[in-house]
């Protein structure tokens, strides 16, 4: 089987390195991948956004399967381009369609699709332009800290959480009049949940689901999950608090009535939900749900699943998943995110990095690298993910943080706590 993966960060890595593991592989093409996705497939110079060019790559390369790993590419509807074009639309994708991918692409639209279906989540109030007044006078009916959410995509940079009222009754208003732009133009309030997060991935064929390991992230840039939220820091499965009586609850109050819900609704949705959770006194509440998998979640879930991708991947295709089985691996598994110095705000790309090859015991998956003059050098906030097995989790921990200190780059950042609340 010839596959395409889109992407370019430690997620496509991390997913191309699962699927060329799998003896049903002929040929793995990543467009425009990075140089971590090119030492186990072929990357195509091709933006995964520029729908044509990718057609033109997928007819010449005899694509049988293509794989979206970030959200924007669905939420402008690579699925459905794909799939009303006569020459690709025998190619099955992996992912949902425009409307599917709204379940991320708009909070206003996955609020209202959790309260049709029952499925536990913070109480909310949707304010626009029309209606600023009653959105104040929700933000008044609840108590402290105030969380306000950009409906659109914001890369990850969308939700405020405030601790006074006038402050966010201010920011309210500022985002309304277009701090984050179109994406802001209606805003979420939410009652704030108090409780511990953890990321649940889910593989579904529109019908059947299976469950994939569960993952803890690090939002935040600094120790202690201080500072500025990032794209995530690090991540860590199994999560130990999510036992068998909590998933047992998440699937039964929030998995099986999300995949119900969308069948319900006629939304075809062949790909990966990731539901970000919170847990609030025992009790599992949906903070968020996204269309796709977690980074840096993706790195340790594809460390612990030991069942083949391509198999599963081929499952949603046809429509059978129910036929497949999922094994994880007992180990746990980390990942350390190197970051470059100033991200999430201003930061420089190019320093040279080295240090790779002396790597022992961990793999390093690339998220912002790129090649230039025979060097791999800093192309990103988020740079490399050093992500290894351990029998405990503070086993793993100790080889990813020994080969974090092995690779140097000017700035070089890392957050040392990670995993240190589990
Ligand atoms: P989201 O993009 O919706 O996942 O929100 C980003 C982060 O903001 C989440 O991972 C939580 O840490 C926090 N957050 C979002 N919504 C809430 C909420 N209703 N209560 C508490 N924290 C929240
Ligand atoms: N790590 C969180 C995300 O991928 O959205």
């Amino acid at each position: 089987m010839n596959i395409l993966l889109l992407g370019s960060g430690g997620r496509e890595h991390a997913i191309a390195w699962k699927i060329a593991q799998s003896p049903k592989l002929n040929q793995l093409f990543i467009a425009p991948g990075n140089p971590g996705t090119a030492s186990v497939g072929i990357n195509l110079q091709i933006a995964a956004d520029n729908f044509p060019a990718l057609k033109e790559a997928i007819l010449k390369n005899n694509i049988d399967l293509i794989v979206v790993g970030p959200e924007v590419p669905l939420v402008k509807g690579v699925v459905n381009f794909f799939a009303t074009d006569e020459k690709t639309k025998k190619i099955p994708v992996i992912g949902p369609d425009k409307i599917g991918a709204q379940l991320e692409g708009s909070k206003d639209f996955s609020k209202k699709f959790m309260f049709r279906h029952n499925i536990p989540t913070a109480a909310y109030f949707s304010v626009t332009s029309v209606n600023i007044e009653d959105g104040v006078n929700f933000l008044k009916s609840l108590e402290a800290p105030y969380v306000l959410k950009a409906d659109g995509l914001a890369a990850g940079k969308g939700v405020l959480i405030l601790n006074d009222i006038q402050e966010a009754i201010n920011e309210l208003r500022s985002m309304l009049d277009g701090k984050f732009g179109a994406a802001s133009k209606t805003v979420v309030i939410e009652e704030f949940l108090s409780g511990i997060e953890c990321s649940v991935f889910v593989i579904t064929d529109g019908k059947n689901y299976k469950i994939l390991p569960e993952a803890k992230d690090y939002k935040r840039i600094g120790e202690g999950d201080k500072g500025l939220n990032t794209g995530g820091m690090g991540a860590v499965s199994p999560v130990p608090f999510a036992d068998a009586d909590f998933m047992q609850k998440v699937e039964d109050r929030i998995i099986k009535p999300t995949v119900e819900g969308l069948n319900s609704e006629s939304i075809i949705y062949k790909g990966f939900i990731f539901f970000g959770l919170i847990k609030v006194k025992g009790e599992p509440y949906t903070i968020e749900y996204n269309a796709r998998m977690g980074d840096p979640e993706t790195e340790v879930v594809m460390l612990r699943l030991k069942s083949d991708l391509v198999d599963l991947l081929e499952g949603v295709a046809e429509g059978n998943l129910n036929e497949k089985t999922v094994e994880f691996d007992d180990r746990t598994a980390v990942t350390v995110m190197l970051v470059s110095g100033g991200y999430p705000e201003d930061f420089e790309n190019g320093k040279v990095i080295t240090g790779l090859d002396e790597v022992k015991n961990s793999i390093v998956f690339h998220a912002g690298t790129t090649e230039i003059d025979d060097n791999i050098v800093t192309n990103g906030g988020r740079v490399l993910a050093i992500s290894s097995y351990g029998n405990t989790k503070d086993e793993a921990l100790a080889t990813s943080f020994e080969n974090a200190q092995k690779i140097t780059y000017e700035k070089k950042y890392f957050r040392s706590d990670i995993g240190f609340d589990l």
